[in-house]
Formats: structure tokens, C-alpha cells, sequence
């Protein structure tokens, strides 16, 4: 059997011209963890909104597996509650008929053999019941830790084995992988043990995101970047992922990660790869992933008596956000009154390459901050001569170009404009694209995009394990510095420590407020 499936392709379809809707093989999406937040908010939605766009294939099924005393109906009835509250597309009866039908649950822990064993039992089943000719994407909606033990459970039921299913058997692991070097590559070995390593998928949403994506085309289909996208150019470049909420319910899980381990290992690092990037070969997934290792094996990091000024961390305080008062990260339920688990970091981080040589990168990330926010912003060295008096250009800043990846998902240039009137005064202005006025369609989910990926199979958009490795070899050592320090505090509702501005102010610059 062909890794499609079996399915025979349709001659009159060029299965390489990617601007045609692609429908994976007949298969079941297997969830473990499917009672918990990811998969309400985010996973369960994400199966609706390709149900409703007709991207999944005609034999498909839903499994999921968690610890609760569920039937398959009630399984549905959680399923549609989170459909209505959090998929992107309109709630239309018909396409939900078609998929309560395919929603099927098995109880049990991950500990408990004979749970492990009826889902192995059910999967056989489902190919004769639905079709799902024994291709199978496994999702570890699971805690990290739990990772090693439901990995050998899949090899212990033969699960994971191409052969003995006859079809495709993925796995899609959530991040953090691994909490550092040491525990990432120790389940890499496992994972990639239990599965053949290409069928490994790594999840990292920032990845799935359209503004993302459009970061390669920005740079890559476009003559007019990349002559000034060098340290010739760039003064610096400024990338911030900003969040008003706070930690939620995941006290547990936060404070034994911390924002470092959290984004900066992968969301940030994967934005500020695709922005350093040399343009790839082609577009296939090891060309990119070549690429983006490149960069990350490059970073540089603050070492020395530098890391006090360079490699900042913060938690936040009680505060004020939108007009109500914000507990502080010390109040929040399950959180140690003593944890020095930071909610903010800020560093500065350089990319030793002839491109970048001397550009520093500053990477910022936080909760409680004012407001949601992410973007990369390329800030442009000023003109090195102004024909115009001093007086003239007081109001012109660098110029700058700014990816807005969400909200308001979009693109800036800042460039300097002559005020009109008889006067000469050059200030300021902003040229907008904004994806929502440019296009009529809306920009899928990253989840929505990336689940469907998995199951045609496509790893473009999936971090590459050596990625993961060179991401944690950035982190480890700022970790060892961060242990040894308490993280600075900042109000909720402030833009973070003062010590974040401090690390940009001794170089002449200031963060962007976005
Ligand atoms: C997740 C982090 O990966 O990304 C969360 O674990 C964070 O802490 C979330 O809130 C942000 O995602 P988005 O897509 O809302 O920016």
C-alpha cells in the first residue's frame, strides 16, 4: 500500500500544485487528552472548520481518550459545546450531523493496559465501520511528562507500526519537547523509536499561522526586501509576542516551565529563524528546516557580565488591566507563594552570520502585559546624510517594517513624509496592508491548517528535531544564568521590568510600543 492510503490519485489533479485543496487518506485522529483545554478550544474546533470547508476525507473518525466516565455520547455533547464557543466557521447543523456520527471515545488512564488495549481494539474496528483503511494520526494533547508513558503504550499495543496497520500511523507531539538539551534528545530518541522518525510531527502553531507563512513569501516573492534585509540596512530588529492574560488554570504546568521554556524556545526562536533565514533551495520541508537550523545554530547569546544587562526576566505584580484589577502572579491559584518562575523575558541575541553580522535581535515576550500582540518589527539604519535643516526631520523616526502576525493581522512601512503645507517638515507616516482588506477569504487556524497537514502528511510546517535541539541549546544557558537570579518585577498592565528598557536604552534604542 502507497503512504497516501491506497487512494488512487485523480489524473486530471496535479497532486504538486498546492493551490489546490488538498483532502488527506481516509483516517481516525486519535486525541489523547481530548476532556482538556487544547482540545476544546482549539482541536476540536479546528476538525469542525475543515468539516465545514469539505477537507476531510470520507472515511474519518474522531477518537478520543482521557480520563473521564464519558460515553460516546457524551463525548459528542462535550464536543459540540466546544464547537459553538470556539470554531471559526458558522455552526451549520448539517455539517455537524455529518461529524457527531464519527465522534467515538474510549476511557481510561494512560497507566491502564486494558484501556490502551480497547483503543487498540476500537482502531481495528473502525476500519471495517468507517472506512479509515488503518491510517491513523495520534495527538498528545498530554502534559510533557506524561509523553514517555503513552509512547510506549502505542508500542506496546503496535500502535505506531506502519506494517501490522497497513496504512499511516503519525504522531503529533505538543510542545515544550523536553524540558531542556538532555530530556528533549531522550525523547526524541523514544519517540522517534516507537515511530518512524518522518511520521513524528512537532507541533508549533506560531508555524500554522497565515502571517507567518506570509513571512516567506514577504521575503522569497519579492525584489524588494531582500536587497536591504542585511546588516547594511537593519539597525536591529524587535520581535514581541505580548499577552494581557495571565497563566489561567495552568498554574501547574506554568510554573514549572516558565516563559523561557514556554515561547522563546519555540514560538520566538521559530519567528526569528524565519526571519534570519537564507531563501531556501525550494519549498519542501527539509530545504526550509535547513535553512532555519542554519540560524539557529548561529544565535548568539548574552554571556558573561552582559547576561545582567542582556537576558532579562520578569513576573508580574497586582495591577491594572482594561480598567479591573489583575492579581499578581504570586496570587494566582496553584502558584507557590515563592516561585521565582518568570511570566517575562526579554533578551538580546545575535545572529553570528555575514548577513546579520553586529544586528542585534531583541526578542521580548509576557503576560499581563497591556494587550495582545505579536509582531517583527525590521528597523531600518537612518539615512547616513539629510539634505534638510536639523529642524526639518525632528519628527522622522527609522524607517521600519513591521509583520504584524496578529491581531490586526497585516504589514507596516514606516517611512518619513513631508507634512503638506508651505513649510518643510518631514514626518512619520504608515503604509498598511491589512489581510482582512486585501483578501476575501479569512485566514484559516494555525490548528485548522496544521491538523490537516498531519494527516496529508506534510511536515513543512513542523520544527525539525534538530531544530528543537539548536532551540534548547539557546535556552539551557540562559536558564543556568536565570536560576542563580530572582526575575525582576513588573506591574500588570505595564510593558515589563524596567530592566527590559534599560537593555535597549544603553544601546541607543527603545522598544516599539505596538
Ligand atoms: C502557547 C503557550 O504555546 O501559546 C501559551 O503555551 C500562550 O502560554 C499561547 O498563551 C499563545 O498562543 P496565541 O496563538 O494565542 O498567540
Amino acid at each position: 500500500m502507497n503512504r497516501t492510503g491506497g487512494l488512487p490519485t485523480n489524473p486530471l489533479r496535479d497532486p504538486a500544485d498546492r493551490r489546490l485543496p488538498r483532502v488527506p487518506a481516509p483516517c481516525a485522529l486519535v486525541i489523547f487528552g481530548v476532556s482538556g483545554d487544547l482540545a476544546h478550544k482549539k482541536l476540536l474546533p479546528a476538525v469542525y472548520d475543515l468539516a465545514s470547508r469539505g477537507l476531510l476525507p470520507p472515511g474519518f473518525v474522531v477518537l478520543g481518550f482521557a480520563r473521564r466516565d464519558w460515553t460516546d455520547a457524551d463525548f459528542e455533547a462535550a464536543a459540540r459545546d466546544a464547537i459553538q464557543e470556539h470554531a471559526r466557521t458558522p455552526w451549520q447543523e448539517e455539517v455537524w450531523a455529518r461529524l457527531a456520527g464519527n465522534l467515538k471515545f474510549v476511557p481510561g488512564s494512560f497507566d491502564d493496559d486494558d484501556a490502551f488495549d480497547r483503543l487498540s481494539q476500537t482502531l481495528d474496528d473502525l476500519r471495517e465501520s468507517h472506512g479509515i483503511l488503518g491510517n491513523a494520526a495520534f495527538y498528545l494533547s498530554v502534559p510533557p511528562t506524561q509523553f514517555p508513558v503513552v509512547l510506549k503504550q502505542m508500542e506496546r499495543t503496535g500502535m505506531a507500526d506502519n506494517e501490522a496497520s497497513g496504512g499511516w500511523r503519525r504522531v503529533v507531539v505538543e510542545k515544550p519537547f523536553g524540558h531542556d538539551v538532555q530530556s528533549s534528545r531522550e525523547l526524541n530518541e523514544l519517540v522517534d523509536h516507537v515511530f518512524t522518525p518522518e511520521d513524528v510531527f512537532r507541533i508549533d502553531h506560531y508555524l500554522g499561522k497565515e502571517t507567518v507563512q506570509n513571512l516567506l513569501a514577504l521575503r522569497f516573492a519579492n525584489t524588494l526586501f531582500d536587497p536591504v534585509w542585511n546588516s547594511n540596512y537593519v539597525d536591529s530588529v524587535q520581535i514581541t509576542m505580548a499577552e494581557d492574560v495571565g497563566i489561567g488554570s495552568r498554574a501547574a504546568f506554568y510554573d514549572a516551565t516558565g516563559a523561557a521554556r514556554d515561547v522563546l524556545q519555540n514560538h520566538l526562536l521559530q519567528l526569528l529563524a524565519l526571519t534570519a533565514m537564507e531563501e531556501p533551495v525550494s519549498f519542501s520541508a527539509d530545504a526550509i528546516r535547513a535553512e532555519k537550523l542554519k540560524i539557529l545554530t548561529a544565535v548568539g547569546i548574552p554571556e558573561g557580565d552582559q547576561r545582567d544587562l542582556y537576558a532579562v526576566r520578569g513576573q508580574y505584580e497586582q495591577g491594572w488591566l482594561a480598567g479591573q484589577r489583575a492579581k499578581g502572579y504570586l496570587e494566582e491559584e496553584g502558584v507557590p507563594p515563592d516561585s521565582t518562575t518568570e511570566t517575562y523575558v526579554a533578551v538580546r541575541l545575535l545572529v553570528q552570520t555575514r548577513r546579520w553580522g553586529g544586528v542585534p535581535f531583541y526578542v521580548r515576550t509576557g503576560k499581563r502585559l497591556p494587550r495582545r500582540v505579536t509582531e517583527i518589527a525590521v528597523v531600518f539604519k537612518k539615512a547616513p546624510h539629510l539634505p534638510f535643516a536639523e529642524t526639518d526631520t525632528e519628527s522622522l523616526g527609522n524607517n521600519q517594517l513591521v509583520i504584524r502576525v496578529q491581531p490586526d493581522e497585516g504589514i507596516t512601512l514606516k517611512f518619513g513624509s513631508k507634512v503638506p503645507g508651505s513649510a518643510m517638515e518631514v514626518r512619520d507616516v504608515a503604509m498598511d496592508f491589512l489581510y482582512g482588506a486585501a483578501f476575501t477569504e479569512s485566514s484559516p487556524e494555525a490548528y485548522e491548517r496544521l491538523v490537516l497537514d498531519v494527516m496529508l502528511g506534510d511536515s513543512t510546517l513542523f520544527p525539525h528535531a534538530e531544530e528543537v535541539d539548536a532551540s534548547w541549546r539557546i535556552i539551557d544557558p540562559l536558564e543556568e544564568y536565570w536560576a542563580g537570579h530572582k526575575p525582576h518585577k513588573y506591574r500588570a498592565g505595564e510593558w515589563g521590568p524596567k530592566a527590559a528598557d534599560d537593555m535597549v536604552a544603553v544601546d541607543g534604542r527603545h522598544w516599539r510600543r505596538p
